[in-house]
């Protein structure tokens, strides 16, 4: 392992102790675990979904469930894995009932999003939906802006739909697919 990556690592750890050892508000009652984020440290692309579902609560792994079955499946079509890429959430404890994440709440958590992102420091960073997308980007409406990529701050962000609405509504699976082929042409060129 080279020096920066070792230091990556030192500093990741570190976090990742606080995040998961985090009370600082009343998510954490109702949760099984903490489900900091996963993937590799010199990622160069971050996905960012909105929190922990039953399943990641269960498991303790962003995206473990039926919605991070198709994140899997759109990544693999541009040839991305979950070791190539880094994904955490918003909120890093279940709300109850997967209820939305109240403002509070974004306010206190993305605390530790804001430091992995300083760590990571990815060149591009996907907020899958709508809550993603208004931590980084607020304003703007997925529905009309999926597929596009801002520049802000040095950094890019694709705006991407959050893979659960596939499973409510099949026709959105095209539409990911095909933005993510875009995602795939910012990444590779
Ligand atoms: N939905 C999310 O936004 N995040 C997860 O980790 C799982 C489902």
């Amino acid at each position: 392992m080279d020096k920066e990556t070792s230091v990556k690592k030192e500093k990741y750890l570190i976090l990742r102790e606080q995040v998961v050892s985090c009370n600082s508000c009343d998510l954490r009652k109702g949760a099984t675990q903490v489900v900091p984020g996963a993937g590799s440290l010199n990622s160069k692309i971050m996905f960012i979904g909105e929190g922990p579902g039953a399943t990641e609560d269960r498991q303790g792994i962003p995206f473990c469930g039926a919605a991070g079955k198709f994140l899997d499946i759109l990544l693999e079509s541009i040839g991305l894995n979950r070791n190539k890429i880094f994904i955490a959430n918003i909120v890093k404890c279940r709300p109850p009932n997967n209820r939305d994440p109240e403002i509070g709440e974004i306010k206190i958590c993305t605390k530790w999003l804001e430091q992995q992102i300083e760590i990571i420091q990815p060149e591009v960073v996907v907020p899958l939906g709508r809550h993603a997308l208004n931590f980084f980007l607020p304003g703007k409406m997925i529905s009309k802006e999926h597929g596009n990529v801002y520049e802000q701050g040095g950094r890019r962000y694709f705006l991407s739909y959050h893979p659960a609405v596939a499973l409510y509504n099949g026709s959105y699976r095209d539409v990911m697919l095909s933005d993510f082929k875009k995602l795939h042409d910012l990444i590779n060129n």
